[in-house]
């Protein structure tokens, strides 16, 4: 069988990652765009002088020419501005917004058949627009939050047990950042509830408030540590997982930012986090969670946080309304 075939869209730090995990992998051939040419073609002719070292077949190619990535059976979204010192949230959504245009023509003109995922911040919104701009199926176009939200929340509570990391589930619903909203009842340690590892007292309530608040913040403690940049490597591994369960039709459970029709909190037709089934078709289905009074407060509390973000983008992009 052909190799698959992952465009990705976005040579910086995340795109740059990415490339050279699926290289490593030997998840496909990878295409790097970015509007940058030098920087996709000198990251891809890199890497590609790294695969005799590591040993593997998959070829990468730089391009800033959209027609490279014809026929992609992935594409991954990393395009896009970070938020620069004295720049509001507000001018940054434009920015990004223009960037994601740009990059649904292209998707839409040469792979419309692609698995989408979206990396590109404000994640909710953008991959929202995404899905309008490029009129893709929306089982086809996806967002990356819930897996990085979920690993943070998952090696803060490995660190807080000391257990290892593959005995630790966690469970996230919602927009990406601070209102996310981390599922305690449904996260465990070698299946055992956190509720019931306070019972226990392996840990305590306020021990775990704090971890739910250092993972809404994630995001945030990387930039403040790096200081010129975020957090990539996390981010890179989140997506090629959901990449992968795609590719392998695998069905593996996970948190993604999709289109709700209905299954949580009867929310329809916004991108927001979900447990969600990735597999060859793309989102073969999602959780219809049943939640507690308080997690729908948190939940809907997110999602207006989402809708207002939307807000902005339809003021400014009319034909999104
Ligand atoms: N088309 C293609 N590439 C573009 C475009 C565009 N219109 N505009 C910008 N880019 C490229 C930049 O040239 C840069 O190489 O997108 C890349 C972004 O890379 P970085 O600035 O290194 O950002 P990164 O850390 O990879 O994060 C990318 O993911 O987590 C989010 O908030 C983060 O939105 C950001 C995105």
């Amino acid at each position: 069988m052909a190799r698959a075939k992952i465009a990705l869209i976005g040579a910086g730090m995340i795109g740059g990652t990415l490339a050279h995990i699926a290289a490593r992998e030997e998840l496909g051939d990878v295409v790097l765009f970015d509007i940058f040419e030098g920087t996709a073609k000198g990251k891809a002719l890199d890497l590609c002088e790294a695969t005799p070292v590591f040993g593997k077949d998959s070829h990468l190619k730089g391009t800033n020419d959209y027609a490279d990535i014809a026929g992609a059976d992935v594409c991954i979204i990393t395009a896009g501005f970070p938020r620069k010192p004295g720049m509001d949230r507000k001018d940054l959504v434009g920015k990004n917004l223009g960037v994601i245009k740009q990059v649904a023509e292209g998707i839409k003109e040469y792979a419309p058949k692609a698995f989408v995922i979206c990396i590109t911040n404000p994640l909710d919104a953008m991959v929202w627009a995404l899905q309008k701009f490029s009129g893709l199926q929306p089982r086809k176009v996806v967002g990356m939050a819930g897996v990085l939200d979920s690993a943070r929340f998952r090696w803060f509570l490995a660190e807080e047990f000391g257990v290892s990391v593959q005995d630790v589930h966690a469970s996230v619903l919602g927009g990406h950042g601070d209102t996310m909203v981390p599922l305690t009842r449904y996260s465990t340690i070698a299946g055992v509830p956190l509720p019931d590892m306070i019972k226990m007292k392996w840990t305590t309530q306020e021990r775990i408030d704090a971890i739910v608040n250092r993972t809404r913040k994630g995001g945030g403690e990387i930039v403040g540590l790096l200081g010129n940049g975020s957090a990539f490597y996390a981010p890179a591994e989140s997506a090629i997982e959901m990449a992968t369960s795609y590719l392998r039709d695998k069905k593996r459970i996970l948190p993604c930012a999709v289109r709700l029709s209905g299954q949580i909190a009867g929310v329809r037709g916004l991108y927001v986090g979900a447990p969600a089934m990735i597999g060859a078709r793309g989102v073969e289905n999602v959780m219809n969670l049943r939640l507690k009074a308080d997690e729908r407060e948190m939940f809907m509390n997110s999602v207006a946080a989402v809708e207002k973000i939307i807000a902005e983008c339809q003021e400014m992009e009319p034909s999104l309304r």
